[in-house]
């Protein structure tokens, strides 16, 4: 099994709680969220239609489409509310000894 490589976005400090930032990963669109003291870094893209995710509001650890309002599971990247039914993908996160957010390149399986 090969180690997970992770990439280093942005120190801690740069990200209170309660904002997001969004960025590119391997050419792949990802909304990364600071939210209670948990981060949580997902795909930015809605699977049910492809709309920008990463805006909506977020309930219930559960980020919300604004196109349509699907749901899905920020820690599982599960949709958990039609009108998608596929997940999102979902990236480790951890911060590093010096206070960088640091992202995993590709997402969790
Ligand atoms: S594009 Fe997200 S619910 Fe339709």
């Amino acid at each position: 099994m090969s180690a997970v490589e992770f990439v280093r976005v942005l120190p801690l400090t740069d990200l209170p709680d309660g904002e997001r930032v969004f960025l590119e990963l391997d050419g792949q669109a990802v909304v990364l969220l600071h939210l209670a003291g948990k981060l949580f870094a997902v795909g930015d893209v809605c699977t049910h239609d492809n709309a920008p995710l990463g805006d909506g509001e977020v309930q219930d650890g559960q980020v919300i489409c604004p196109r349509h309002g699907a749901r899905f599971d920020l820690s599982s990247g599960k949709a958990v509310r039609l009108p998608a039914v596929r997940p999102i993908p979902t990236y480790a996160v951890r911060v590093s000894e010096d206070g960088w957010i640091e992202i995993s390149r590709t997402p969790k399986e």
